[in-house]
């Protein structure tokens, strides 16, 4: 295995060692068609310092990278930027295998590798600013408290002007290309985009501010390395734009329509409601979630200004796909939506009214009222669901959007 494995040199002193996971297709939850890579970097100074591990199964690929460029023992640091185990997974067994000097972490991150690993090794805590000279170069410490976890810090190599930004302009996307602009554009936009929705969406606020802290300080920033996907080392503005405008979350017109289905009603139901969107002159995104995916739609959330959703009631209760997708859209907390709920029942029917409450609990505005329908829907429930969508689309219409 050591002799396939290589280091890509990514900067003067610093090289990427860590591992691309082709074949991951679920995240937690969130589905990642594209893979996904767990970067670690190796900074080559008078002191050796790896920043950031990988995955646990994925160790020795790691070890492996590391010693296409230094012997693994020549590690002096190590520097825990986040606690997660896709980026600590292969900490305790790497502690074991290199003896480091020192391992580095926030006190936060301390807190939660002890609380992962239950051993006894010995971190060693750094505050927000603190510098930490590796020889030619001074790496830098910078807490980032919730984006996205209470441990979660960034560090900056002086050297090579590279911020390590753990989760932070991260995105689960498998590629052979180290850098961003060897990637489709198209591709990068919807995978970071993805990213931001399913994972740092209710911290933008949090995004926002921790961010600008440290862009004030005027790094001399030439690259910028997330433990996931690629790292950007042109136009870094292109991406720094990007999570301002997915912090902001500002609505446009495009309503995200959600819904499944018994024997059809609900359905035909939603038929008629995106024929009166589109009618009204809204775009729409619809997600059958008999055949679509939690995170799919949370992706879409991100920018719309309307969210609908229908569910059949089945034993008193939400669909059970419903139920999933808003248990996991409201965890995220998307903000400036309007919406509405429809659907069909055959007796009780509280499915709707439960499906509109969680859109009142995640502060979507109701702007019309929800749909039922007995069984099948008659040409004039139709005519309701068609006429719910253009009503909701001529609000979209008055939005200012952008
Ligand atoms: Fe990639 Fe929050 O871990």
């Amino acid at each position: 295995m050591s002799d396939v494995f290589k280091a890509v040199k990514i900067s003067d002193h610093v090289y990427w060692v860590g591992a691309v996971d082709w074949k991951l297709r679920d995240f937690h939850g969130y589905a990642t068609e594209r893979g996904s890579s767990y970067n670690a970097f190796l900074i080559v100074d008078e002191k050796v310092t790896l920043v950031d591990t990988v995955k646990a199964p994925f160790l020795d690929e790691m070890l492996a990278r590391i010693a296409s460029v230094v012997p693994v023992e020549r590690i002096d640091y190590i520097v825990s930027n986040h606690a997660e185990m896709d980026h600590s997974g292969a900490l305790p067994a790497t502690i074991q295998r290199v003896q480091p000097e020192k391992v580095f972490t926030s006190i936060k991150g301390q807190e939660a590798l002890k609380a992962h690993f239950h051993d006894n090794n010995t971190y060693t805590t750094v505050k927000d600013g603190e510098t930490l000279s590796l020889g030619t170069g001074t790496l830098a410490f910078y807490e980032t408290r919730m984006l996205h976890w209470p441990d979660s810090m960034l560090s900056f190599y002086d050297a090579d002007g590279i911020l390590f930004s753990q989760d932070a302009f991260g995105m689960h996307l498998a590629s052979a290309e180290r850098f961003a602009d060897e990637i489709e554009t198209s591709v990068l936009t919807y995978e970071a985009t993805k990213y931001f929705a399913n994972i740092l969406t209710p911290y933008s606020n949090q995004v926002v501010r921790q961010l600008e802290r440290v862009l004030a300080l005027n790094l001399p920033l030439k690259i910028i390395a997330p433990d996931h996907g690629p790292a950007y080392r042109q136009d870094l503005n292109w991406v720094l734009e990007l999570y301002k405008t997915f912090a902001a979350q500002r609505p446009v017109n495009k309503a995200v329509v959600l819904y499944d289905t018994m024997w059809g009603s609900t359905q035909t139901m939603a038929d008629a409601l995106i024929e009166g969107l589109i009618a009204g002159g809204s775009a729409v995104e619809v997600f059958p979630m008999g055949v679509q995916h939690r995170s799919n739609v949370a992706t879409a959330l991100l920018n719309a200004g309307a969210f609908i959703v229908g569910t059949p009631t089945l034993n008193n209760m939400l669909f059970p796909t419903i139920a999933d997708v808003l248990t996991y859209v409201k965890g995220l907390r998307f903000k400036n939506l309007i919406g509405a709920a429809f659907g069909s029942y055959g007796w009780s029917g509280e499915a709707v009214k439960q499906a509109e409450q969680i859109l009142r609990d995640m502060k979507v505005e109701i702007v019309t009222d929800s749909v039922r329908t007995k069984y099948v829907p008659t040409q004039e429930n139709l005519q309701e669901c068609h006429q719910m969508g253009k009503t909701i689309a001529a609000q979209l219409a008055n939005l200012k959007t952008g």
